[in-house]
């Protein structure tokens, strides 16, 4: 029997209570139905475990496993690393084997690697920890061998690149330095222009989750056709940083027919990005001065919007990104907010926050994170599958958090997600916010 338990958000813990030790193994098969809604997974830890490992593998999720602790007394490597890599075309599994003087390697088919994994857990290793772009999970034995499963938050969104031995491609290439030179970014040596460090990183980082997220969405140029028109809108662009990024990776690096037209209130600004993509050649790409929230503001002739982004847009430029997103039904929606300045003087004091709120420092936190959690809210509504990433360290920016939805569902099907949006508000006081009209548009 399993049991669940509460405490760390971050952490499910799912053990066995009688005498669940390792059985004797059904074999995996494969392809399974893969997903790891927890309803749907067997209740054996072991055998959760390798339901996740299997479906983190069938869904391209995974992103490490690692079988340590050896039983004392065993001889033999002191821990084990499998990766998901991409031989002639066919997934595979590879074991590395680290030993006190060198490494071991072997590549095997994924059902057969699975089952070496089964084969190991709880003897030798006492511990396999698997690492997803969605969630992490550690099987652990304890003294009397009993496995016990806890769930963890994941580490990375980002799945690693698959290829046997590949080193790791960046999207910003040296491909990339004409229009981060003519932006400023770089310098005439080719080197981060004094200042720039950070919102080079910011770019980047954002470019390659987005990369990924184009990949969930089915954009890579090996399983989409090309010829495929793709339009991005993104939202209070600046100079046009983020814009450049996501027509290079659209363009140059997956290939892809793209329109890319970023949306700035400042009309200077846009003047410049459009005499630097004009000066460029980047085909697709172009500004427009006017504000993200005016509904004439894109051009008539856009066809359809694939993605909206947005990175630090100010305050509510971020809710407008979204609803335009979800109302034009965008197939992904990826922002980075900026300032949270709409919610802050509405919150409320539920009872037993009261004490730490009188701090305007835990109010500012408070109001960030009520902000983006009702953000994800609406999108899950709104048929998104969503994730909350920290894309950049914090270091290179306090507003360090992405949210993306990639849409998943029939949009607004659902009346247990808009309760949820109802009842967070009713919970924090909240009597207005910018995606209020998606949500009225449905109250008819
Ligand atoms: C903090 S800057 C970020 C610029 C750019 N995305 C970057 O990361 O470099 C925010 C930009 O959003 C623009 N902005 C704010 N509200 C807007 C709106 N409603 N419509 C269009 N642009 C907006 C501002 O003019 C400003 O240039």
């Amino acid at each position: 029997m399993l049991a669940r338990h509460g405490g760390d958000p971050q952490s499910q813990v799912y053990e066995a209570r009688s005498h669940d030790r390792r059985p004797p193994t059904p074999p995996l098969t494969h392809p399974r139905p893969a997903s790891p809604d927890a309803r749907a997974l067997p209740v054996s830890p072991i055998e959760r475990f390798l339901a996740l490992v299997d479906a983190s593998c069938a869904e391209d999720r995974f992103v490490e496993l690692r079988l340590s602790s050896p039983r004392a007394g065993t001889a033999g490597p002191e821990r084990v690393l499998v990766r998901l890599i991409r031989l002639g075309g066919a997934a595979q599994l590879s074991f590395t084997r680290r030993e006190t003087r060198r490494d071991t390697t072997q590549n095997l088919p994924l059902a057969q690697g699975l089952a070496q994994i089964r084969g190991e857990l709880g003897a030798p290793w006492r511990s396999a920890w698997l690492s997803t772009t969605s969630g992490d999970w550690q099987l652990q034995f304890d003294r009397r061998d009993r496995p016990r499963l806890v769930a963890h938050a994941a580490k990375t969104a980002q799945a690693p690149d698959r290829a046997h031995d590949a080193k790791k491609q960046h999207v910003l290439g040296a491909e990339a330095n004409d229009w981060l030179l003519a932006l400023g970014i770089l310098d005439a040596r080719g080197q981060t222009a004094p200042g720039m460090g950070s919102k080079r990183q910011q770019i980047t980082r954002f470019v390659e989750v987005l990369h990924h997220l184009a990949r969930d969405c089915g954009w890579d140029a090996a399983e989409s056709a090309p010829e495929t028109p793709l339009t991005v809108v993104e939202a209070g662009c600046g100079k046009g940083h983020l814009s450049f990024a996501a027509w290079h990776l659209l363009h140059r690096v997956l290939r892809r027919t793209t329109r890319v037209l970023g949306v700035e209130l400042r009309p200077e600004l846009v003047a410049t990005a459009n005499a630097a993509a004009v000066r460029l050649g980047a085909e697709g790409l172009s500004f427009v001065a006017g504000d993200i929230a005016e509904p004439d503001v894109l051009p008539a002739v856009l066809p359809r919007v694939d993605a909206w982004i947005a990175l630090h847009a100010c305050n509510t430029a971020t809710d407008h990104a979204i609803r335009r997103g979800i109302e034009c039904g965008a197939t992904l929606i990826a922002v980075s907010p900026c300032c949270h300045q709409e919610l802050r003087p509405q919150l409320g004091l539920p009872a037993p926050l009261e004490g730490v709120l009188r701090h305007g420092a835990m109010a500012e936190r408070m109001a960030e994170w009520v902000t983006d959690g009702l953000r994800l809210l609406v999108l899950e509504w709104a048929g998104y599958r969503t994730k909350a990433i920290e894309f950049v360290g914090s270091d290179h920016t306090p507003r360090n958090l992405l949210l993306a939805g990639v849409r998943a569902r029939a949009p607004f099907a659902d009346p247990a997600r808009r309760r949820a949006i109802d009842e967070f508000r009713a919970f924090y006081g909240i009597t207005s916010q910018a995606l209020d009209p998606l949500l009225a548009a449905r109250d008819g």
